[in-house]
This record gives structure tokens, sequence and C-alpha cells, in this order.
């Protein structure tokens, strides 16, 4: 059995900075509401006249590639995770492989699973590693939700947290096992506790009528607010718990946690339970909002970036969302 490692990580994120103060000129809300709920300052929002979710991922996933000191060329197959496709189907999995100029010798599959895709993906990604089907895997997370919230007041309670942008893992073949182990789970009993309904194929044609698709089910993001913060909070820790008994390690031994990055407040919740230090959990919340599949990539390739992430570290990814779903990854740097 062979071990997987991540060997270059990447990350792009829209130019257009949209502060809290300037939502309150297009809805019903104020800097301190949002700060104090979900401590988002500022997001990023896309340019639609220039921006896809597929070629946003390609700038990260090129970034990955270099810091790699590998290239396009070397990539055996893609996992990309989005819940915010460019097109309702093919996934775009397929549109970054074009982007990136690669042919049709490698596959590219789509996972769906929303802020715990890019864990998923990168678990997908490991077994196929470890059975020895490919050697280099591009594992990317990259959203656009912008053109889809509402960002009106009536929409608000969504719309200040979700945003867009990608990151990207080049994942490789390795003698020292890098993905130490991952954790999936998921429970579909909660499935429409945070969910948008359409386009979903379940909508009889006769209510699929323009004037119905200009309705509020349409792209809205429904989201029991509470109901998700007192679930996020119990599976984060136990998933975390999870890869650190699969590992026979203990708290003390991870060296930075980088969480979905869902909420501040979630995040702070599971570092007080933790009683970790402010410099063992990554957060960026503040400046990039959700940007569900891509905050935990974006936030790898940051952390990386600054200097954070040093050889042999062990690092915890750990993810919680719509599905529900919940995931962690341990890994060793
Ligand atoms: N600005 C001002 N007021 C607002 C806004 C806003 N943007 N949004 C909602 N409100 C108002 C509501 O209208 C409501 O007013 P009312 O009491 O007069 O009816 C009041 O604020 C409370 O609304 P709630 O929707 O109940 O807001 P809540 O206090 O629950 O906070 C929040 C919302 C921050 C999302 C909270 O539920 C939460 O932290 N949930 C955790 C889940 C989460 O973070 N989800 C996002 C990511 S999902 C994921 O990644 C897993």
């Amino acid at each position: 059995m062979h071990s997987s490692k991540i060997v270059g990580v990447g990350h792009h994120v829209p130019e257009a900075v949209i502060t809290n103060q300037y939502l309150t000129t297009i809805m019903d809300t104020t800097d301190e509401w949002i700060i104090e709920r979900t401590g988002i300052k500022e997001r990023r929002w896309i340019d639609p006249s220039k921006d896809t979710v597929a070629n946003m991922a390609a700038k990260a996933s090129r970034i990955a590639l270099q810091r790699a000191n590998l290239t396009e060329k070397d990539i055996d197959f893609i996992v990309f995770a989005t819940i915010t496709p460019d097109y309702f189907f093919p996934g775009s999995g397929v549109l970054l492989q074009r982007e990136l100029g690669l042919d049709g010798s490698i596959g590219a599959i789509d996972i769906r699973n929303a802020c715990s895709g890019f864990i998923y993906a990168l678990s997908v990604a490991d077994q196929f590693i470890k059975t020895g089907m490919y050697k280099t895997i591009l594992v990317v997370g990259a959203e656009i939700q912008s053109t889809a919230i509402d960002p009106t007041t009536r929409g608000r309670n969504t719309a200040v947290i979700f945003a867009d942008g990608a990151g990207a893992a080049v994942l490789q073949r390795s003698d020292n096992p890098g993905i130490l182990s991952t954790h999936l789970h998921s429970d579909g009993n909660f499935a429409e506790e945070l969910y948008v309904r359409d386009p979903g194929s379940s909508r009889p044609r006769e209510e699929r009528q323009p004037e119905q698709i200009l309705d509020t089910t349409h792209y809205k993001v429904v989201m029991n607010g509470s109901l998700v913060f007192k679930h996020a909070v119990v599976r984060f820790l136990e998933v975390i718990q999870e890869a650190l008994a699969a590992n026979k390690m203990s708290k003390e031994d991870i060296t930075l946690l980088i969480p979905h990055q869902a909420n501040l407040r979630i995040s702070q919740f599971i570092q007080h339970k933790l009683e970790f230090s402010d410099d063992r959990v990554y957060n960026n919340i503040m400046r990039y909002g959700n940007t569900t599949a891509a905050s935990i990539p974006i936030a790898l390739s940051e952390a990386w970036g600054e200097g954070k992430i040093k050889e042999n570290d062990v690092l915890c990814l750990a993810a919680f969302g719509s599905g529900f779903t919940w995931a962690s990854a341990l890994i060793r740097w």
C-alpha cells in the first residue's frame, strides 16, 4: 500500500473586496451585527464578466503546481469539490481540465458535499493513491456564491456569510505518509436544515415555469442557523477526536487546526473546548467570509504562505456542513 502527501498548495480569490459597510448600502444590516454573529469583516465577490469557478480553480491549481515544482502534465486525475459548479452539468472538474489545457487522457470527478467537500475530495484522492491507481492528483475546492445569494434584506441572514474563492492542493505518492487518515460522516435526516431547493429535479415540470424560477426558492439558501450551530460544534469536536484516536495521538500533538471557515463563533467555540492558543487554530473568515468547499484549501494555502506550516507539523483539517456532512483529516506535513 502506498502513502500520499500534499506537495503543493495554492489559492485564488476575486479582486473585489465587499465590506460589511458596502452591504449596509444594499440591505438592512449593520457592520456590528455581522461581526458579532459571524466574525466576518469583508469577503470577495467575483466579476461575472471574467471569473468562473473553473478559471479561479485553475489559478489556484497553477500556484499549487508551481510550489510543488510540477506542471499540468504531471496531473493524473482531478477531484473537484464544489456546490456551485459553472453549469448544472457537467461538473467543474472537466472545465478545470480544459482550463489547464489537459487532454482527454485523465479523468475528473466532482464532489458535492458542501462545506465538507474538500476533505471528502482529499479522502477520495488519498484512496486512489494508496491503491496505486494514480500518482499525482489535483484536489480542488472552489465556489461562486455571490451570483446565487439574495443580496437584499430578504436574503440577509445568509447573504452576509457566503462568498467566493478557490483553493487547491497537489497530492502525490510518497514513501513518508502525509495524509495519516481521513474520517467521513453524513446524516441525511438533516438535509433540509441547510439546503438550496432549486433547481432540483424533484420539482414537477408544472412548477418550473419562469415566474416560479424567479421566486424565492431558486438558489435561496435555507438555513436553520441555530440548529446548524448546535450540530456543528458537537460534530467538529467528535470528528477531531476520532482522527486523533485513529492515530493514537492526543490533542497536544496537533500543531495547527484548520477548521472549515463556517462562522468565527463556531471556530472559537471549538478552540475554547480544545483549550488551544490562538496560534494553533487558523482562521481567515474575517477577510473571506464562508467559501464552503474552498474555505479549507484557501486557509491551508494562506497558512503555508505565511510560514505557519513547517515540515513534520501535524495538521488537523475539520469540517461540518450541509447534508449534514462532517469530516476530518490528520496530516503530517
Ligand atoms: N443583519 C441584521 N439582522 C439580521 C441579519 C443581518 N444580516 N440576518 C438576520 N437578521 C435578523 C433576523 O431578521 C432576526 O430578526 P428578528 O429577531 O427581528 O426576527 C435576528 O436577526 C435573528 O435572526 P436569526 O436568523 O435567528 O439569526 P441568528 O441570531 O441565529 O444568527 C447566524 C444567524 C449568525 C447565521 C447564526 O444562526 C449562526 O451562527 N448559525 C451557525 C451556522 C452558520 O454559521 N452557518 C453559516 C455557514 S453554514 C456552514 O458552513 C456549516
